[in-house]
């Protein structure tokens, strides 16, 4: 039985084709810098940022339908033209949608810890993400990250040094406009500490 394809919602990118890089200009007609937000829950980053900086592109991912919907009404509510939400899951997103080259920063905010030893293997900052990651962005692009949850802030330290191809970078609180996310506001209001790193790929081989 052949099923239907779900319209998109204003806002949405509904790939033609999930089988193959997207190129770039399917994402946006403009070529404005490319940020993604991956695992961007209800889009209060996203959205804030692409008011902020009307001459970059923001991709926001998430794999939950009823978060896509939402952030997609904000955006389109916004009139913002350069903000996007794809529904897919991260790493495929990174691994095997996105073109190589394209994208100026990719943040991961408060991804899933997966704090149980036999879940690790589900966190997403590891080997063959980084990889990828690598070859997504552009020469000089940078990867954001922030958690509440210190032994995941550190596996992923581990994780970058083992990669060794990224160079890091000061991220002091007021160095460039960062909206708090929704998990970060909640997180500071229980008094919880927040870890954040930064890591920049060098802009020559
Ligand atoms: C803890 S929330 C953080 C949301 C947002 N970044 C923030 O800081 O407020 C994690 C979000 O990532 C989404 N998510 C989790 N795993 C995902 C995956 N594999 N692919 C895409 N989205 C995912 C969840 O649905 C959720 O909205």
């Amino acid at each position: 039985m052949s099923q239907t394809p779900r319209a998109a919602e204003p806002g949405e990118l509904l790939p033609k084709d999930y089988f193959r890089r997207l190129i770039t200009s399917e994402l946006f007609t403009s070529r404005s810098p490319l940020e993604v937000d991956l695992g961007c829950g209800d889009g209060s980053f996203a959205l804030e940022m692409a008011r902020q900086y009307p001459a970059r592109n923001f991709l926001a991912v998430e794999r939950l339908l009823g978060r896509v919907r939402k952030v997609c009404r904000r955006a389109t509510k916004a009139k913002l033209e350069n903000l996007r939400v794809l529904r897919l899951e991260a790493r495929y997103t990174v691994e095997w949608l996105l073109p190589h080259a394209s994208v100026s920063r990719l943040h991961l905010l408060f991804p899933d810890p997966w704090p149980k030893a036999k879940h690790h293997r589900r966190r997403l900052v590891q080997q063959e993400f980084l990889s990828a990651l690598d070859t997504i962005l552009v020469p000089g692009g940078e990867f954001l990250f922030k958690t509440d949850h210190e032994e995941y802030f550190e596996w992923a330290k581990v994780e970058l040094a083992m990669f060794g191809r990224f160079l890091p970078l000061d991220w002091p609180e007021d160095a460039f406009f960062y909206p708090q996310t929704d998990f970060e506001r909640q997180w500071r209001a229980e008094g919880r500490t927040v870890f954040h790193l930064r890591v920049q790929k060098p802009t020559s081989a």
